[in-house]
This record gives structure tokens, C-alpha cells and sequence, in this order.
């Protein structure tokens, strides 16, 4: 049997598909130790864990360590490797968080996208509303499934430049999802680590689903750095709720980027005064109570066409503030 050090070389000297590059050059074997009885412990870091790659990779590795090298077995463990490449961007994970439903976080989540990308960015978004995806009824895109790459990454769909994955890619049209709760958390997995965006991708927005239950638990185990925008609409009960959906993100170790209030007033276009029509002081009230800015306030309006407001609109421009304001906060 050869020694330790000859063993780790061997071992970092295998290639991670996804970086296509031995793992010892993208710092990829996080631990080895090996037992009195010649078992091999080792962690593996790897760009894409869960995928194909890591089956392919366990097979390279046990066949080199017990095949070729003949120690008597072997204990893999795989975690995703965070290791960046010269010249990768590292992707920044947004979430859009509300508590209640219905105050328009998916509607804030594809005009946020849309804003940024007028803005150079390059943009994704993780459709997490599991039972309830409407991300791509937002922008139209009709049913259509992922392709895959040859590691079996998902390559998302995209409109007007934006990459979208969502459930609604995956099940027939307006059937309801009836899955339990674990089963979201396995395809969120999937959302989060088997997903393959543009090289290029700035950042990855996740519209939530309403409440403050298990998906924020299951983007904090995905993305545990991703940053978060709360939403609230101006009337007390949804304030309320949102800053338990702030408090909530804070809790659990997310940085809150600020608070958005939507439906804010109605621009009475006869008389050019606002009126608030679901009272006031909503965003106010949370962004103070969390210590953080507030974004913006989005008047209730309907785009000229569809559900994304354009940047001639008096809504593309309150979106484009936000955007920008959202941009230089990050
Ligand atoms: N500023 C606005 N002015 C007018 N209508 C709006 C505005 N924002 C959202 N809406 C509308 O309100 C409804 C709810 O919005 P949306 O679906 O974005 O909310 P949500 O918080 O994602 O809801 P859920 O919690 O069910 O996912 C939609 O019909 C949307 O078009
Ligand atoms: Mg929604």
C-alpha cells in the first residue's frame, strides 16, 4: 500500500467535472484520513454535488483507492465546493420574502429581474412558490421543460435575457402540486445546486412562497449567504407579518437588504393626488423595526401591457430606483 502523502496526491490529481480541473487545483479534498484497519475517510468538495458528477466521481475514486491502491474500503462524503475561479463571478442569491400572500412578491420578483437586466445585469430567478409557481405566467413563457447538460445540470428557460426555473416547467399544465413538505426541499435542492446558469450570472432571485415555514429554512441550508428583500403592502396586518417574516430571515443568519412597499397609493391621474386606498405607514414601519432602508414605494398600477412594466412607465421608473438602490447596497 502506498503512504499518506502518496495517497493524497493520487487522490488530488482525480478531475471535478464541473470545474474540469484536478480537485487538488481547486482546493476539492477537505479531509482524508485513514484508519488503523487501512479504511479511507475522505470529504470531497465538488462544484456540483448532488449531480451526475458525484456519481462519476465516486466511482473514480473508489476504483483508484481500493482497485488500484488496495486499501480494504473507503467512506466518501461530498459538500459543494465554493472555490471561484479567475474571472467567475460569484453568483449573489436574493430572496423576496413576505410572510403573507398576495402582497405581490412574485410581480416584485420578475420586475425586479427585469430592471436589473436593463441595468447590465445578468440575471436568474429560483421559482421556490412550489405550489404555488407563477413566475412564468408573469412573463408568458409557456410549458416548457429544462434541457439538460451532459452532467445532467438543468439549463433554465429564459425571457428577455432572464434564466427562470420553476415547477411549473415540470408538471402539466394547472395540474396542483401535492407533495409534502420534504419533497419541495429535494427539488429546491435541485433548484439551488443542480441548476446550470450563465457564466455571467450577477444574481439569482428566489420569489418565496407566502408564510415563514419551511422553504426559508430550506434556502437558508441551500444558500445560507443569500441576502433578502422584504415586502410588505401599507396596511397594518401584512406590516405585521412581514416584519415576522424580517425577523424571521435575521434569525436564522440572512442579511436583509431593505423593505419594499407595494401597493402604496393609487396616482389619481384626474386630480394628480395619491391616494391610500390601503392605508400608510406599512414600509415605514418595518424597515425601522428591522434597521433597515426602505427600497421603495410601488403605487398599485397595471403596466400598459402584461405584468412588467417597462422603463417609460412611472412603475419601470420606481423599479429602476429600486434596482438601482438594490445594486449599490450589494
Ligand atoms: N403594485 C401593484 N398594483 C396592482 N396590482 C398589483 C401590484 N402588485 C401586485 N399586484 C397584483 O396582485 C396580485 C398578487 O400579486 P403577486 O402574485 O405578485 O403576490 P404574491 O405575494 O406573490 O402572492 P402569493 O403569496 O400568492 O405568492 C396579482 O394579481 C398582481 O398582478
Ligand atoms: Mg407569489
Amino acid at each position: 500500500m502506498v503512504d499518506y502523502q502518496e495517497l493524497r496526491a493520487k487522490i488530488e490529481s482525480l478531475v471535478d467535472p464541473g470545474y474540469k480541473k484536478q480537485i487538488g487545483k481547486v482546493d476539492g479534498l477537505k479531509k482524508l484520513t485513514v484508519g488503523p484497519t487501512g479504511i479511507v475517510d475522505v470529504v470531497i468538495a465538488l462544484k456540483y454535488p448532488n449531480s451526475k458528477d458525484e456519481i462519476d466521481f465516486k466511482i473514480e475514486l473508489t476504483k483508484l483507492v481500493k482497485l488500484e491502491l488496495g486499501f480494504p474500503g473507503i467512506k466518501i462524503t461530498f459538500e459543494k465546493n465554493e472555490f471561484l475561479e479567475k474571472d467567475e463571478k460569484k453568483i449573489t442569491y436574493i430572496g423576496i420574502a413576505s410572510g403573507k400572500g398576495g402582497v405581490g412578491k412574485s410581480t416584485f420578483t420578475a420586475n425586479l429581474a427585469y430592471s436589473l437586466t436593463r441595468l447590465g445585469k445578468k440575471v436568474g430567478i429560483i421559482d421556490a412558490d412550489v405550489y404555488g409557481a407563477t413566475i412564468a405566467d408573469i412573463y408568458g413563457i409557456p410549458f416548457e421543460k429544462p434541457t439538460a447538460t451532459a452532467n445532467e445540470l438543468m439549463i433554465p428557460p429564459s425571457a428577455s435575457g432572464i434564466e427562470i426555473i420553476s415547477t411549473a416547467f415540470f408538471v402539466e399544465d394547472n395540474k396542483p402540486v401535492m407533495w409534502r413538505g420534504p419533497m419541495i426541499g429535494k427539488l429546491l435542492e435541485h433548484y439551488f445546486n443542480g441548476v446550470k446558469w450563465a457564466d455571467n450570472t450577477d444574481y439569482v432571485l428566489i420569489d418565496l412562497p407566502p408564510g415563514t415555514g419551511d422553504a426559508a429554512l430550506d434556502i437558508n441550508r441551500f444558500a445560507p449567504d443569500a441576502k433578502m428583500i422584504i415586502i410588505t403592502t401599507p396596511h397594518i396586518n401584512a406590516s405585521n407579518v412581514a416584519l415576522k417574516a424580517g425577523l424571521g430571515a435575521v434569525q436564522i443568519g440572512h442579511e436583509l437588504i431593505g423593505v419594499v412597499e407595494n401597493m402604496s397609493y393609487y396616482h389619481n391621474t384626474c386630480n394628480n393626488k395619491k391616494e391610500f386606498i390601503f392605508g400608510e405607514g406599512g414600509g415605514e414601519l418595518v424597515s425601522h423595526r428591522l434597521s433597515v432602508p426602505l427600497l421603495g414605494q410601488i403605487p398599485i398600477n397595471q403596466p400598459d401591457e402584461g405584468f412588467i412594466y417597462e422603463a417609460d412607465e412611472e412603475v419601470g421608473k420606481i423599479y429602476d430606483e429600486i434596482a438601482e438602490m438594490i445594486i449599490h447596497l450589494i
